[in-house]
């Protein structure tokens, strides 16, 4: 998706011989998507990336998933996921609860203090949001750092781990693992891909690796989710784990514009009105099937007569799920939704305040709130995750009844 870059050491003309000092071949290896047709990089490995040498089976984590049915608007509790300490002995690729998802994405949840494994997603790019906490990604194209409000953005099959440095407390973690690519918006882009004037965001805001990032180390296991059936297959994915004779970390140099980078949501400029903007200002990323914005603290709506927080709105063709990360979100007063709570209000329901936070928002000049919004155009389901933290009395809220 992202703008060129070259990195390390990469001879003059692609496809052409490549040596160390010592005269060996480095190996070329092509990552391109949508079949050598769209956006790609070259990388110059010292050892051989094909080289294997055991694949057995890795047993994913439950990602079954039940429909919203009845039909009916939805909080959830993700706090509630994790226990005190937990989080020391998970990591943040493989201690994910699917909290939401369907057949273009799946949303989990993660506090970890643990080092992942290395792993690959062969589904679809993988963009996760670090809610709180730092550290660092290692990647074959090198390493990125990450702190409270990146989203990590990794390309699908980008060999990587995670590194949560605990020093600054675990890693919260939303990812949002699409079945496809996500990139910004088009209509933030010119036609050869460079992000335009009215976009909230540019590539200086895109924070990719400096420099190689080489290792050594014989017999580096990797584990692969990767689409398939069978026994071992949940919603289409299956898990395979792949070892390596020589580590994958061993890119000497790279170009091209598939690679992994950091945005932080810090780096958003919101775009407001004198009335209600509707959430297309706030869109950061999209993907087949699903965009993600986010609500930024920002100036709100400054038409005398404003209503700063939301109308009423059936979104007929989409779910809608927010991730209420920091600040007093405005239009949920009043309905139990705190920091690291998650709404869905899906298509075919409307939506919008309670009618007292509506009042309250009268002759606001600021909102001092953070969500990450996730809106599908296919129904999302309930994960096991999403099940068993489920604040049951949420949907009953804009009638004032407890049930
Ligand atoms: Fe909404």
């Amino acid at each position: 998706m992202a703008h060129y870059q070259r990195i390390g050491d990469v001879p003059p003309k692609r496809h052409t011989q490549f040596r160390d000092v010592a005269g060996a071949l480095r190996y070329e290896e092509l990552m391109g998507e949508e079949g050598f047709s769209s956006d790609s990089s070259l990388l110059y490995h010292r050892g051989v990336p094909s080289s294997i040498v055991a694949s057995q089976v890795w047993e994913l984590p439950d990602l079954s998933t039940v429909a919203n049915h009845p039909l009916r608007p939805r909080h959830l509790r993700l706090p509630e996921l994790i226990g005190d300490n937990e989080w020391k002995r998970l990591d943040p690729v493989t201690g994910r609860r699917l909290v939401l998802g369907n057949a273009d994405v799946r949303l989990s949840y993660v506090v970890a203090g643990e080092a992942s494994p290395h792993y690959r997603n062969a589904v679809g790019d993988e963009c996760v949001f670090v809610e709180s906490g730092s550290g660092v990604v290692e990647t074959v194209f090198g390493a990125i750092t990450y702190c409270s409000g990146d989203y990590v953005v990794v390309p699908r099959a980008t060999t990587h781990r995670w590194l949560p440095d605990t020093g600054s407390g675990p890693t919260r973690a939303y990812a949002i693992e699409a079945n496809s690519h996500l990139a910004p918006p088009k209509r933030y882009l010119s036609r050869f891909g460079q992000l335009l004037e009215h976009a909230p965001y540019c590539e200086r805001d895109l924070h990719g690796p400096d420099e190689p990032l080489l290792a050594d180390g014989d017999d580096v296991e990797v584990l692969v989710k990767h689409r398939g059936s069978g026994p071992y297959a949940q919603g289409g994915l299956v898990g395979t784990r792949m070892t390596y004779a020589t580590h994958p970390f061993d890119v000497v140099g790279w170009d091209g514009c598939v690679y992994p980078y950091t945005f932080n949501v810090a780096d958003f400029e919101p775009i407001t009105g004198r009335i209600h903007q509707p959430p297309p200002v706030h869109q950061v990323f999209e993907a087949s099937g699903f965009v993600v914005c986010n609500f930024c603290p920002r100036k709100v709506d400054y038409h005398p007569l404003a209503v700063p927080v939301p109308y009423f709105h059936s979104n007929v063709d989409s779910d809608e799920v927010m991730f209420y990360v920091a600040g007093d979100y405005e239009a949920r007063k009043g309905s139990g939704i705190d920091q690291g709570s998650i709404s869905l209000h899906p298509g075919g329901y409307a939506h919008g305040p309670l009618p007292s936070a509506i009042e309250a928002s009268l002759g606001a000049d600021y909102f001092d709130e953070l969500a990450v919004m996730v809106d599908t155009f296919r129904p999302l389901e309930l994960g096991e995750g999403g099940l068993s933290c489920e604040d049951g009395g949420y949907a009953w809220t804009w009638a004032g009844r407890e049930r």
